[in-house]
């Protein structure tokens, strides 16, 4: 059985989880606005990760006999002043939830909570992972900026990420979940 601090905790992160849903969801909307159909897709792949991750910590709680409580999400942003500036918020906003998650690890540490500890783990190290995803499209957004037609190809690039299924099954065969 969970503590009810722990399950207060783990709450407030599945609603963390769909506001960065929501965030990315509402810059894929912004970029798709100016066609740049490419960041868009990336951008919702991002976001239907988020909901995954969301739904981990729902199922964890229910699992734990913990009672789920949904509360309201923040409206978004919903413009920014370029994609260099969509990318600097994104890599904010991973450090931010690792920061988060960091906490709840904290809080099961300090509870003997070693059952949220061992599923927090997962969160740990795919914060690495979303935090060198947001840093890798930045540093192509830094490094291109004088150059003509970097923009619609790093789009083109973008486009290509995999579906969020497949990231996360991916993920899942390497061991990290
Ligand atoms: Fe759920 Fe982007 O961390």
């Amino acid at each position: 059985m969970i503590s009810k601090k722990m399950q207060e905790a783990l709450n407030a992160q599945i609603n963390a989880e769909y506001y960065s849903s929501y965030l990315y969801l509402s810059m894929a909307a912004h970029v798709r606005a100016i066609n740049l159909d490419g960041f868009a897709a990336w951008l919702r792949i991002q976001a239907q990760e988020e909901m995954i991750h969301a739904m981990k910590m729902y199922d964890f709680v229910l699992e734990r006999g913990g009672r789920v409580s949904l509360t309201a999400l923040e409206g978004p942003p919903t413009e920014w002043a370029s994609p260099t500036a969509i990318f600097e918020a994104t890599l904010e906003h991973e450090r931010y939830v690792t920061d988060r998650i960091n906490k709840l690890v904290d809080l099961a540490i300090a509870g003997s909570d070693h059952a949220t500890n061992a599923f927090l783990q997962w969160f740990v190290n795919e914060q690495v992972e979303e935090e060198a995803n947001a840093e890798a499209v930045l540093q192509k957004l830094r490094l291109m900026a004088d150059a003509p037609g970097g923009l619609f190809m790093l789009d083109q690039q973008l486009g290509q990420r995999p579906a969020a299924s497949a990231a996360s099954a991916a993920a899942n065969a390497s061991g990290a979940a």
